[in-house]
């Protein structure tokens, strides 16, 4: 007896399905994939990728850890954007955040979490490069939004830092960076409006003379 029947069964009832509608699907894609879109998103059980933007499989690269975070020397985050930008020639990369996340919320406490306490220090600077804006509020529940909202600002920003998407746009390389929220309230995501398609969108700071 198989351990976790239920996932294995609703597993062959979803590939039936999706055969049933198209009997290849699976044969081409197994064949090559070529997503247009790289999505680093929040682990969250409640923010799925795919499902958000009712893509299908092969249509999005996922990269998600806790509180979509880009770190700088992170080689799990740093090669998955290389490869969906060198190799696979993604056209946008999407940081995507979500409202009341819990990776926002324990960075503003003291608490202590063990291990992750040191994943939220790096929200904990973001905070920090914004604590008056985000201090100003009086509602606790404001506090977190607003900061989720910078922390994807941040992030995107830190994407665009990357020698790796620094260099795509030296060489011409069309590739935009963009940074979403999502309400888990309503299932709708909501534009940041901070779209990066350039080397001289960048501070000039992170400018690097490639
Ligand atoms: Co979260």
């Amino acid at each position: 007896m198989r351990v976790l029947k239920h996932i294995f069964d609703d597993n062959k009832k979803w590939a039936e399905k999706i055969r049933e509608t198209d009997p290849d699907f699976f044969v081409k894609l197994s064949q090559q994939q070529n997503p247009q879109y790289l999505w680093i998103g929040c682990s969250d059980s409640r923010v799925p990728a795919n499902q958000i933007v009712d893509m299908m499989p092969g249509e999005i690269f996922v990269h998600r850890n806790i509180a979509n975070m880009v770190i700088h020397t992170d080689l799990n985050c740093l090669s998955v954007i290389q490869y969906a930008v060198d190799v696979l020639k993604v056209k946008h990369i999407i940081v995507c955040g979500h409202y009341g996340c819990g990776g926002i919320k324990a960075a503003l406490e003291q608490k202590e979490h063990g291990l992750i306490d040191n994943w939220l220090r790096h929200i904990k600077d973001v905070y920090r490069y914004y604590q008056e804006r985000i201090d100003r509020l009086d509602n606790n529940d404001e506090r977190i939004n607003l900061l989720c909202e910078l922390n994807v600002i941040e992030q995107v920003a830190n994407v665009c830092h990357t020698t790796i998407v620094q260099s795509a746009w030296k060489s011409g390389q069309e590739l935009a960076v963009h940074g979403w929220i999502y309400h888990i309230d309503n299932g709708l995501l909501k534009d940041l409006n901070v779209c990066t398609t350039g080397i001289y969108d960048i501070s000039e700071t992170h400018r690097l003379k490639l």
